[in-house]
């Protein structure tokens, strides 16, 4: 990609970053309101915030390399980025104040996890670098993982 294509798409990534970050803070919201489950809502957390610096680590890589040996993956709308960080804000909140708990604050996490995953937030840049693809793989694996996760709390939960 261009060099004015790989500052677009940089700005793209730190937003999702931010968007990652933003599901950490929700999730350490949801180790507040759920004592029992408390520590494994702190470990994913700790993924999501890892996720942050990976992305912002892949978008050093292309601005270090001005876009070389990266191409656009897919057509992707920043805005939907931003709209699904003000929804993961908004669920921040509804934890906070109780509004949202329980088999819900699992449904809705389960959403967030498939979501990441559906929108193929991490695919929107193809590239054949070893490194950026290793972070990416990291990426999209643990997020399967915290899927299957909220998938098993939701089923404990009862229907
Ligand atoms: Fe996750």
């Amino acid at each position: 990609m261009t060099e004015a294509e790989a500052r677009e798409t940089a700005k793209t990534l730190m937003l999702m970053a931010a968007s990652e970050l933003a599901v950490g803070r929700l999730y350490m919201a949801c180790a507040k309101a759920d004592d029992d489950r408390r520590e494994v809502w702190e470990r994913i957390a700790g993924a999501e915030r890892n996720h942050a610096k990976w992305i912002e680590a892949m978008a050093g890589m292309l601005l270090a390399r001005n876009g070389e040996g990266f191409r656009i993956g897919r057509k992707f709308e920043p805005k939907a980025v931003e709209a699904f960080t003000d929804e993961v804000r908004k669920n921040e909140a509804d934890v906070q104040t109780g509004a949202i708990k329980g088999r819900v604050m699992y449904m809705i996490a389960r959403g967030i996890e498939a979501a990441l995953l559906e929108d193929r937030f991490f695919e929107f840049v193809a590239t054949e670098d070893e490194e950026y693809k290793k972070l990416v793989t990291r990426i999209v694996t643990e997020t399967r993982q915290h899927q299957t996760l909220m998938q098993a709390w939701v089923k404990a939960a009862g229907a």
